[in-house]
């Protein structure tokens, strides 16, 4: 099946250069018969290289099509004779197996709820293969799509890719698979080809250079006739449009086996037309297609079918088998027949015997928090009104409370309480929302910190902004007094724990509205239990224990030490600030006639704070965990 295989080992990766040749007897030599003396070129310089087949007997293949002279793409696979050649962005570096891998599937049977949702499913997959996984709904096809591509294994039966036993070398075949699944993998706030870019730089080695980066995703949107639609935000494409995305932005991983479940869901006929036959060529390209529908219009573009009812294979087979199977005229019509279909016999045959897993010798991939990062920073960028309207807000709210009140104990409460809104509103939807991203780009290895990370940092930073906006309006407009030091690591701190507050709401919602509705009921504990009002020297011990705990009490203290920080302690101050007076004077942290420099609460306010940051961003992580499987 791999004739290059065994020829791979032997041939040195090949760097490019101007006028390279590959022949039997000239430049890289490739000692095999079906090769001609003088049979491809390579011509150019780094960031643009072209091949050209040098009137070859047998000719030159890339990514599976006979060629005359092409551009070369990083991923791209060119074949010469038995020989082939994957191109990593500056080398040439000899290849087994490059084109679409074969799928088999031997006894497959998973339970749930108690009944077999998939129940002893055997087939396979020849190379190149468009095969459509078909059935009414809840037939099983995600559940045998998801078993096939390693993502919830089957809990019997086995599954070989190439020959290679998937599950327990999953992480070796990983880079060969790729999965889109029903829902958006990339942000869609970023326009078309800079969602993809992030999507390359997290899936491809980190010394592949940007420009090549750039060029393949290039490449990738004339394939997927999206060229023209390259700086629209992904967010306003139409359905058939964002799933083409989707889809690129599997195929820049350049995999062997490309995973789809219903893609076609929500598409009106032609879209659904138009993407079958994409995926049609995409497998005619040199990739293996495995793609759920529940609609048979276009079933006659599959190469085969594997039709599923409550969980058992009734057909595997070519769709014009498929008719005579079933009976029926035309392909639409199946379902009405399947239930009189028995399922195939279990095939008996001891499943195939295994080869080893392939040599990992792909140079590692980049460390993930900087791109994370760079993508965070690019979505703000792109969604300018919202970055506005996140830097006019704190203005507005700090002009609107210094027109309403002077009283600078009162005006510091609005800070906090604003910083904490703020923080967890920033945060708390953003989990939640691109979670099929997330489980995507965990498929590819990307590290729950590094994920997290990269929103904690970015979703802080606006927070410490906005807040500090806000604190610098008030305090121009109010002149608040007290300790400036104090105050804004006060309102930074909280910035951080309402952040790491919000991201746990989100980890931890199942709906987009979940998170939402669960910020007031974060949120107004905080108020309640600040110490402010009701004060905190007022309230019984019940309450009271509870508000220590609590972050705004925490901050409340911060801002409490920070208006008395520096000043002579005497009777008047009892006017100037009751509640912040009654709240420290509980701890008896107050002398009459004493300057006050008390940083002890404060310190203790501040590592509160920290705490909470900490503890909120590991139930995130927790949160997130529990979120990666669906
Ligand atoms: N985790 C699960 N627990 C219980 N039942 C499940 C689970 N996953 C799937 N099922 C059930 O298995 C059947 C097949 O599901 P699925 O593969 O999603 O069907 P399809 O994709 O064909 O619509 C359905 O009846 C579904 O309710
Ligand atoms: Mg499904």
């Amino acid at each position: 099946m791999n004739p290059e295989s065994a020829a791979a080992p032997e041939i040195e990766p090949v760097p490019l250069r101007d006028g390279l040749v590959f022949g039997r007897t000239q430049g890289v030599a490739l000692g095999h018969a079906s090769v001609s003396r003088r049979h491809a070129v390579v011509t150019g310089a780094c960031g643009r290289w072209v091949v050209e087949d040098a009137g070859s007997r047998s000719g030159s293949y890339l990514n599976g099509r006979l060629f005359q002279r092409e551009d070369l793409v990083l991923g791209d696979i060119l074949r010469i004779g038995p020989f082939a050649f994957r191109f990593d962005g500056l080398r040439l570096v000899a290849t087994s197996g490059a084109t679409g891998a074969a799928v088999s599937a031997w006894s497959l049977t998973k339970s749930a709820g108690g009944s077999k949702i998939l129940d002893a499913v055997t087939l396979s997959v020849a190379p190149c293969e468009f095969v459509g996984v078909i059935g009414p709904s809840g037939a099983g096809k995600s559940t045998l799509l998801d078993a096939l591509c390693g993502l919830r294994p089957a809990d019997s039966g086995k599954v070989f890719v190439d020959g290679v036993d998937l599950y327990p070398h999953y992480e070796s075949l990983r880079e060969w698979l790729g999965y889109v699944p029903q829902d958006d993998i990339v942000p869609l706030e970023l326009p078309v080809a800079e969602a993809l870019y992030f999507s390359a730089r997290l899936r491809l080695a980190r010394d592949v250079p940007p420009v090549e980066i750039r060029r393949l995703v290039g490449k990738t949107l004339a394939q997927l006739g999206l060229e023209e639609r390259a700086r629209t935000c992904v967010g306003s494409l139409s359905g058939g449009q964002r799933k083409r995305v989707s889809v690129g932005a599997e195929l820049l991983g350049r995999p062997r086996l490309l995973f789809l479940d219903e893609p076609t869901s929500g598409l009106d006929p032609s879209a659904e037309f138009r993407l079958m036959e994409s995926l049609r060529e995409l497998a005619a390209g040199g990739c293996t297609v495995i793609c759920t529908t529940h609609v048979m219009e276009n079933a006659h573009l599959m190469d085969r079918l594997a039709i599923l009812n409550a969980g058992r294979l009734v057909f595997h087979g070519e769709p014009a088998a498929a008719r005579e199977a079933f009976g029926v005229a035309r392909l639409t019509e199946i379902y009405e027949r399947i239930e009189m279909v028995p399922a195939r016999p279990a095939e008996s045959d001891s499943p195939p015997a295994p080869r080893l897993p392939p040599a990992r010798h792909g140079s590692r991939r980049a460390a993930a928090l900087p791109i994370l990062l760079l993508r965070q920073w690019a979505i703000l960028r792109a969604d300018w009104k919202n970055l506005l309207l996140a830097l006019g807000q704190p203005v507005v709210i700090g002009l609107m409370v210094a027109w309403v009140t002077h009283d600078p104990p009162l005006v510091l409460f609005f800070a906090m309480i604003s910083t904490l809104w703020f923080g967890c509103g920033n945060a708390a939807q953003e989990i939640v929302r691109e979670l099929p991203m997330f489980r995507r780009e965990r498929l590819i290895g990307l590290g729950r910190h590094e994920y997290l990370l990269a929103k904690f940092l970015t979703l802080a930073r606006i927070t410490v902004v906005q807040s500090l906006l806000l604190y610098g309006v008030m305090r121009a407009a109010v002149g608040i007094g007290g300790s400036v030091g104090w105050q804004i690591a006060a309102l930074a701190a909280t910035a951080f724990a309402s952040v790491g507050l919000g991201l746990a709401i989100s980890a931890h919602s199942r709906t987009i509205l979940q998170a939402v509705m669960l910020v007031p009921l974060v949120l107004i504990p905080q108020i309640l239990f600040s110490g402010f009002t009701p004060p905190a020297g007022d309230m019984k011990s019940g309450p009271y224990l509870v508000s220590r705990a609590m972050p705004s009490a925490a901050t409340q203290v911060v801002m409490d030490v920070s208006l008395f920080w520096d000043k002579k302690i005497s009777g008047a101050m009892r006017v100037d600030f009751p509640t912040a007076f009654s709240n420290l004077n509980r701890d008896r942290s107050l002398r009459n006639g004493q300057v006050f420099r008390n940083s002890k609460p404060a310190v203790a306010g501040l590592s509160a704070l920290a705490a909470w940051t900490f503890a909120t961003y590991w139930l995130a992580w927790f949160g997130l965990r529990g979120k990666e499987r669906g």
